[in-house]
């Protein structure tokens, strides 16, 4: 597991934005896994600009992201389809076509078959080149909360209680915020051939010293990245500073 520790959110954005605009310039047909939430916006930011300054084309890229609400229909507000229009899709030349989210609008009974279907376009891609990833407070990676087996699959969530608390302030009220999801597993994001995992703030430092340094275990599924082989950490030095070796690595990270 490579770390990568920089002094602020603009630098770790563009730290991000460099690694998946290197993947994409070397293969235009890259399969990207892209996340939601605040972290990567400043890398979203960041790909936008390059796009803009004509540095890079997204004509054959294809996403897939991690997770959705379920009970949300893709064009309201709070869905990660509307989230990733605004945020990316819109700005950039990308084939609206080859970008999937899952499907929240979906109802309860045909979900597993939109799940399977959802790891079968995966599949057919050819698998995500890379994966992006941020970290929830608990540890979660996409909607796989605490206890989630290391080998799941894409499929139905149950958020727990924190994380509808950290999202409670996109909405107007927590009981508005949708209790299940639809989430890639951690088995479906192990299978990315790389990975980054970005977090920010000090807020993320216990979590991110759990997962980097404490015992691979489901209790914090970001853990399981250090079974893989290929991922980078990208933290800003609050977000770093509760790793053991935060001195060291500032040290050597941070001019
Ligand atoms: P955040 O969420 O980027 O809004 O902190 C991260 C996550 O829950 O994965």
């Amino acid at each position: 597991m490579k770390i990568v520790i920089k002094k602020t959110y603009r630098e770790i954005s563009q730290a991000a934005a460099s690694i998946v605009s290197d993947i994409v310039t070397q293969k235009p047909t890259a399969v990207l896994g892209l996340a939601t939430g605040s972290t990567p916006l400043g890398m979203y930011e960041e790909l936008i600009r390059l796009y803009r300054e004509g540095r890079l084309d997204f004509s054959r890229t294809t996403t897939f992201n991690l997770d959705e609400y379920l009970g949300l229909a893709a064009d309201h507000p709070q869905s990660y389809r509307r989230f990733m229009d605004e945020n990316l899709f819109d700005h950039i030349n990308i084939n609206k076509e080859r970008t999937h989210v899952p499907d929240g609008s979906l109802s309860a009974d045909r979900v597993d078959e939109h799940c399977e279907e959802y790891e079968a376009a995966i599949r057919r891609a050819g698998g995500i080149d890379l994966q992006v990833l941020g970290i929830g407070g608990n540890g979660h990676i996409a909607f796989n909360e605490p206890g989630s087996p290391l080998s799941s699959r894409t499929r139905l969530v149950a958020l727990d209680e924190q994380t509808i608390k950290d999202n409670a302030r996109f909405y107007d009220s927590e009981d508005e915020v949708p209790r299940f999801a639809i989430s890639m597993g951690i088995g479906t994001i192990l299978e990315a051939r790389e990975i980054i995992l970005i977090a920010n703030g000090a807020k993320k430092a216990p979590v991110v010293a759990e997962a980097i340094e404490g015992e691979v275990t489901s209790r914090v599924p970001a853990s399981a990245l250090r079974m893989h082989s290929n991922v980078t950490v990208i933290l800003d030095k609050e977000a770093a500073s509760l790793l053991k070796d935060f001195p060291l690595l500032a040290n050597q990270h941070i001019q």
